[in-house]
């Protein structure tokens, strides 16, 4: 059976992912039709969304890196909490991504960038920016191990991410580091007034984890370009997200329109993308995916399954690169 569930929390932001086979525990009740793109989908009724199971167990590295925020919490307190958390996401419809269904936010994915031991050993830790920081994981890794809160800023299109993040972490009131709500492609944002304004030109580390295989391959370059005059000339935007070999849309699967689906560059025509743009020193660090899924602790049975589809018939090679580039110190070339 396929099924389809809703892929969005204030639909700003709807995409059909493809759960069956890749979740085979969950079980969803089908009944909700809705538009999407212009196609219906059916979707799991809102309680069987809220009892599904996820794509993965709480692994022990996700346990302790929750008990390194909660030290006064019991493993089985907060695995009964991040279960409870999930739950909720799921019901008010905040996680919306493949990924997220397989609890990848449980565990920092920052730790396995190259740059990272650098960036937290330099004398003066300027602006790290988040720009897709989603639960904010990753910058609770970055303050854990020593960036100064201070100078961190998740900013993110969805606050209920960030909202599920302080629930799941329950590090505070408004977390360890500043949130703000914004959406890197609507110019607005970046405008006079707009919240990511005060931040242009003043940020020295730009990071986009898991968000550039979202986009069309025209929307990654405008988000990219769009993120650009955030960065003080010279400093470093750097990421990971999903790549394929060669290029291809990921998902082009009933549900989605071709046109919409996600694209997927190949490491090399990922880093052909930085330098039209006008980036400098780009470099690319590609892992097979099932390497990329090992190392975040799943089971072998869930990277069977991803190889599956839509790469299972091993024309493509579907991977995860690590990047860093640099802004030019010079003008940017125009898009
Ligand atoms: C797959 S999630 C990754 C989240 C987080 N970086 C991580 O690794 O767990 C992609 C994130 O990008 C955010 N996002 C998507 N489009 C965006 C946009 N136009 N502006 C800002 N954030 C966006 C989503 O809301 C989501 O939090």
């Amino acid at each position: 059976m396929r099924v389809h569930y809703v892929s969005s929390s204030c639909f700003e932001h709807l995409r059909a992912c493809r759960t069956s086979p890749a979740l085979p525990s969950m079980s969803l009740g089908e009944g909700i039709r809705i538009l999407i793109g212009g196609q219906q989908t059916t979707l799991g009724s809102k309680a069987a969304i809220a009892n599904a199971t996820p794509g993965k167990e709480i692994s022990e590295p996700d346990l302790q890196f929750l008990q390194s925020l909660r030290p006064d919490l019991s493993l089985s307190e907060l695995k009964a909490h991040a279960l409870q958390n999930y739950a909720k996401g799921m019901s008010a419809g905040a996680l919306k991504y493949n990924c997220f269904l397989k609890l990848y936010y449980l565990l920092p994915a920052i730790t396995d960038h190259t740059l990272y031991r650098s960036l937290l050993a330099r004398p003066s830790k300027g602006l790290f920016l988040d720009l897709g920081g989603g639960q904010g994981t990753d910058a609770r890794k970055l303050c854990q191990d020593g960036y100064p809160a201070g100078q961190v800023v998740v900013s993110d299109i969805s606050p209920f991410l960030w909202e599920v993040g302080l629930d799941l972490f329950q590090d505070g009131p408004e977390g360890p580091v500043r949130f703000v709500e914004a959406n890197i492609l609507n110019s607005a944002d970046m405008a006079p007034g707009g919240a990511l304004h005060s931040f242009l030109g003043s940020v020295d580390v730009l990071y986009a984890q898991a968000v550039l295989h979202l986009f069309t391959a025209d929307t990654m370059k405008a988000y990219i370009l769009a993120a650009m005059p955030l960065l003080k000339p010279g400093c470093l935007f750097l990421g990971a997200n999903a790549s394929s070999d060669p290029p291809g849309s990921f998902d082009v699967s009933e549900g989605s329109k071709l046109s919409d689906a996600p694209f997927l560059q190949s490491p090399s025509s990922f880093k052909a993308v930085f330098e039209e743009l006008g980036f400098l020193d780009v470099k690319v660090e590609v892992s097979e995916f099932k390497d990329f899924l090992r190392r975040r602790g799943f089971s072998k049975d869930i990277w069977d399954i991803d190889m599956a589809t839509p790469f299972g018939d091993g024309k493509r090679k579907l991977q995860w690169i690590t990047w860093s580039a640099t802004k030019p110190t010079g003008l940017c070339r125009p898009p």
